[in-house]
């Protein structure tokens, strides 16, 4: 397994590897790697013949009182799984390579990135469009791996490759959980003991939803006030939405008719965490 720390290393390593006819499958990460991130990396090798994966915590995507700093950063570990489950190549680039100085150009899904957390962390999704579309052209995959567990990146992810007709396939994957529900999250290590167990009310909330849907109920205000009846008895968990959207335009839906995203996101402690799960009727 080799590292590539430069645009033009990867580039190279990548088109031999296309030259050699290889189906290439990329899993883009902020590294940090847990069992999320490997089952994306699992689904590649499945797939395709040869398979990249990037570690690179994009300054883009955080605000200015975001956790960009602080953002966990295991290399080393990361390496190690990836070479275990006999990942071809990483790319891990320094900010300075991906971004030239003054680098003033974006990619924005207009309509999309004010939605879900792009209207509690606006630039979020800018940072995010704008840093895959690089990756994308960097790394030249045929596939790209991304985890339901981001379902409004998917969306963006999606709809950014259709409308600049880009030479990639999306390829999502479920989310991973921990034994308890817990959605995994890079992000779950800044949890203390008791936060870790408040954690749980999102994973809670969503299913509490799912079960009222199975009942029969198809109001999504209904619904919604349900889900987030759970947090209004929690002092320790902040709610900061709780929606049910369409999961390609990412607009409010009313009644449920055909699927839906329920979408939550909440602040424990210092935390912000997010979760969601597809209702179909
Ligand atoms: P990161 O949070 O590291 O996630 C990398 C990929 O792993 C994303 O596609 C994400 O949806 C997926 N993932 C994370 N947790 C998961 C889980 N519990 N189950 C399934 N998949 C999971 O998402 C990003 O990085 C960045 O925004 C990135 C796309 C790399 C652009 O910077």
């Amino acid at each position: 397994m080799q590292t590539c720390k430069t645009v033009q290393e990867i580039r190279d390593e990548s088109r031999t590897l296309r030259q050699n006819g290889k189906r290439i499958g990329f899993v883009p990460t902020m590294g940090a790697l847990h069992e999320g991130h490997l089952s994306l990396v699992r689904a590649a090798k499945a797939q395709c013949d040869a398979v990249i994966v990037s570690i690179f915590v994009n300054p883009t995507q955080f605000g200015p009182s975001e956790d960009f700093s602080k953002y966990p950063r295991t290399f080393q570990r990361d390496c190690e799984l990836l070479q275990k489950e006999g990942v071809d190549l990483i790319f891990a680039p320094s900010v300075e390579e991906m971004y030239p100085p003054e680098a003033v150009t974006y990619v924005t899904v207009e309509g999309l990135s004010e939605k879900l957390c792009g209207k509690s962390r606006p630039g979020h999704f800018r940072g995010v469009a704008t840093v895959v579309c690089k990756l994308f052209h960097v790394v030249e995959p045929n596939l790209a791996f991304f985890g339901q567990k981001d379902a409004a990146q998917v969306a963006i992810v999606r709809r950014m490759v259709r409308d600049l007709n880009l030479p990639v396939e999306i390829v999502v994957c479920p989310i991973v959980r921990e034994p308890d529900g817990l959605a995994m999250s890079s992000r779950n290590a800044y949890l203390n003991p008791q936060q870790r167990q408040s954690a749980l009310l999102l994973s809670r909330s969503l299913r509490n939803v799912r079960r009222l849907f199975d009942e029969g109920e198809r109001t999504a205000s209904r619904l919604t006030e349900a889900g987030k009846h759970a947090f209004a008895e929690h002092r320790s968990v902040r709610l900061d939405y709780f929606e049910i959207v369409d999961p390609d335009t990412l607009a409010a839906m009313q009644l449920i008719e055909r699927p839906a995203l329920i979408a939550v996101a909440a602040w424990v402690g210092t935390t912000r965490l997010i979760d969601n799960l597809v209702l179909r009727p």
